[in-house]
């Protein structure tokens, strides 16, 4: 049985005054609240956590159960004037590789026009920003190998359905359209589960940021190396194969003039961890998916993982073409290439372009 319950009121409420201050969107046109929700998972992973695929392409020997109650952190924000786009429509956003909620709003007053979240609300849009499994606030398993895409993508599955089924907060009524919205290892998590739920996904639309196809095992590498021996005072404690990186420059535009370097700084100062299996597991999307929803996908032309020097975001229409052979039904499907943005089209100096793109898509694949 897959269940949901919010904390007691006590402990949300505790959490969210604690955090208030930090958790702020853009102004005052946005209301935000910390909650902590517990979210039940029986799912099938693999017991090979370098196993390419993820488990998509395995027999019943190759897999393992998994049947564990997580605690999922994250930041929701909701318009403070509610109207039906408001209060029917639900983006749930996910972070990719070490980082975390904080991705799409972050913490600090310097840097509050990069908050997509802020941005949402002006527009008169609800999220959901979580923190994966693993990741953050939300529960860490002992072992890095239980944190796999099939894990995550479970727990947003669920959280997705859990968002139109029940209240998640004591005045907010469930949401008739729930919109997947990842950036890099978080698209591929929504990838995985749109292969994995195909139609019967709880995903009325995906934008998946930052992510290409990658051919299995052929990810630019970037450096990782174990969190517990990158930073031991915060880490130490850790499995080793909970990993994170050690120079994060890749995921913004090679031009230096393109970015704040001091967003350079304080990314690298909140960093996170994130599994190997997220990174070794990515080739999973080179399969296709039945999903039936519509799909969008968003990358920087500059872009140091999947276009720099790769030639592949010069012709759009061509990219179109190649990305859309593995979403066959899907009920819409279109790439955009912002240009001049980084991997993290978030967190450099054209994010506006980015942000205007999200927000249009929600607003056509919900019909407001
Ligand atoms: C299941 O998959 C594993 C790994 O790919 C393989 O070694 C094994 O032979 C397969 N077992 C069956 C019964 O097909
Ligand atoms: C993690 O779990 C896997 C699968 O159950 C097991 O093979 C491995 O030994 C565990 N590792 C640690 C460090 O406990
Ligand atoms: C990070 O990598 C970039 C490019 O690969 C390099 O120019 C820069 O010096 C590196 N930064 C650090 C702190 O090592
Ligand atoms: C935030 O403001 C700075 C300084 O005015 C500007 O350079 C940057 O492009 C803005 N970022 C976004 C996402 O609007």
């Amino acid at each position: 049985m897959l269940t949901f319950l919010t904390r007691t009121t006590v402990f949300a409420l505790s959490v969210l005054f604690h955090l208030s201050n930090i958790y702020v969107a853009s102004g005052a046109s946005c209301g935000c609240s910390s909650l902590v929700i517990p979210v039940h998972v029986d799912v099938l992973i693999p017991k090979d956590p370098a196993d390419p695929f993820g488990g998509l392409k395995s027999n019943a020997s190759s897999l393992r159960r998994l049947d564990v109650t997580y605690d999922v952190f994250g930041v929701f924000c909701q318009p403070e004037i509610v109207s039906p786009k408001s209060t029917d429509v639900i983006q749930l956003l996910a972070h990719g590789f070490t980082y975390t909620n904080q991705y799409w709003s972050l913490p600090t007053e310097e840097f509050r026009n990069y908050s997509y979240t802020g941005f949402a609300c002006d527009r008169g849009l609800s999220t959901l920003a979580i923190d994966w499994v693993g990741v953050g606030l939300s529960s860490r398993p002992v072992n890095a190998s239980d944190v796999q895409y099939a894990t995550n993508a479970a727990v947003v599955s669920q959280l997705a359905r859990h968002l139109k089924a029940t209240s998640i907060l004591p005045v907010v009524k469930p949401f008739k359209k729930v919109i997947g919205i990842g950036h890099s290892g978080g698209s591929v998590l929504l990838n995985f589960g749109a292969i994995a739920e195909g139609p019967k996904s709880p995903f009325d639309g995906l934008i998946l940021t930052g992510e290409l196809i990658i051919e299995p095992g052929a990810l630019n590498p970037f450096p990782t190396i174990s969190a517990r021996d990158d930073t031991p005072l915060r880490w130490g404690g850790l499995d080793p194969d909970y990993v994170t990186t050690s120079n994060r420059s890749v995921f913004y535009p090679p031009d230096p003039a393109s970015f704040s370097p001091r967003m350079l700084i304080f990314d690298d100062f909140t960093k996170d961890v994130g599994s190997v299996s997220t990174f070794l597991q990515a080739g999973l999307n080179s399969l296709t998916t039945h999903y039936t929803g519509h799909v969008a996908k968003v990358v920087g032309s500059e872009d140091q993982l999947f276009c720099v020097g790769t030639g592949r975001c010069n012709d759009v229409t061509a990219l179109t073409a190649a990305e859309r052979v593995l979403w066959p039904e899907a009920r819409s499907f279109e790439v955009v290439v912002a240009q001049r943005s980084g991997h993290d089209l978030n967190l450099d100096f054209f994010a506006k372009g980015p942000f205007n793109t999200f927000v249009d898509f929600v607003e056509h694949f919900t019909g407001f």
